[in-house]
């Protein structure tokens, strides 16, 4: 069976809920006619609630952007998973570059929260990348075999295809500086087949999406990539217009 392409917007710390309540209303009626591609937007804790109240019986699901592990405890500051699903929330972004590098997010509290959010019925959408200095030094591949192996290692192989992985090459987020289609397409196969070494099937099912930079400009060739099953877009998804036009590359896409 053909994989869903999944075009998810990462709002990442942006949108009262006032702006958000506007974003809905402006996006709504630009995805009604969407049928082939699942669409997602990622918001602030804030925002869940009102988010998935605009966008319930729309093609919109909603997700959270972190999420601890345990079901509850002394964790000052913290949200748990029955918490979102609690909300409806669809799912989770895990291991963003930006919570591994600014906020100390380690592969070992992701081999914990990756298994935590199927268990509460959440989708993870795992993000994975080099560094620009381990690109340059070769060293993508170890660095995506270690991400996958690592992360995903509390996952029994029966509920990898659930997981989304998002490959996000860190020098591609937010400097306009995009993977090129070959790099997007080597890397995503390339993650592919380490999930394939533990299980044939779910490698098959299981969406990978590409992120870095995604603009409606460049959004077609990335989409067409054999490999590419949508793309996770930050800057690109926070005015309804280019999202918007985002999802409808994807909805052209030749699949
Ligand atoms: P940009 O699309 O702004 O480069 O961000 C990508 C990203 O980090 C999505 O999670």
């Amino acid at each position: 069976m053909a994989r869903m392409p999944l075009i998810a917007g990462n709002w990442k710390m942006y949108k009262t809920e006032e702006q958000s309540e506007d974003y809905i209303q402006a996006l709504l009626p630009r995805v009604s006619s969407v049928e082939t591609v699942d669409v997602a937007i990622c918001v602030p804790f804030t925002d869940l609630r009102a988010m998935i109240d605009s966008a319930r019986g729309s093609r919109v699901e909603v997700y959270a952007q972190n999420m601890h592990h345990e079901v509850e405890g002394a964790y000052t500051g913290e949200i748990s998973p029955p918490m979102l699903s609690e909300l409806d929330a669809r799912g989770v972004v895990l291991g963003h570059s930006e919570r591994r590098t600014l906020f100390g997010e380690t592969d070992k509290a992701l081999a914990l929260k990756v298994p935590a959010a199927l268990e509460a019925g959440l989708v993870p959408i795992l993000c994975v990348g080099e560094t620009e200095a381990e690109r340059d030094n070769d060293d993508t591949d170890r660095k995506l075999r270690q991400q996958i192996k690592d992360d995903l290692a509390g996952v029994a192989p029966e509920r990898l295809a659930e997981v989304v992985i998002a490959y996000e090459p860190i020098w591609a987020i937010g400097t306009g500086r995009v993977a090129t289609a070959e790099q997007a397409q080597e890397a995503i196969a390339f993650i592919r087949a380490l999930v394939g070494d533990r299980d044939k099937q779910a490698a098959e099912q299981l969406r990978i999406l590409y992120g870095g930079s995604v603009k409606p400009e460049n959004a077609a060739e990335l989409l067409a990539l054999p490999d590419v099953d949508g793309a996770l877009v930050g800057g690109a998804s926070l005015e309804a217009e280019s999202f918007a036009a985002i999802i409808a590359a994807a909805e052209s896409a030749p699949r």
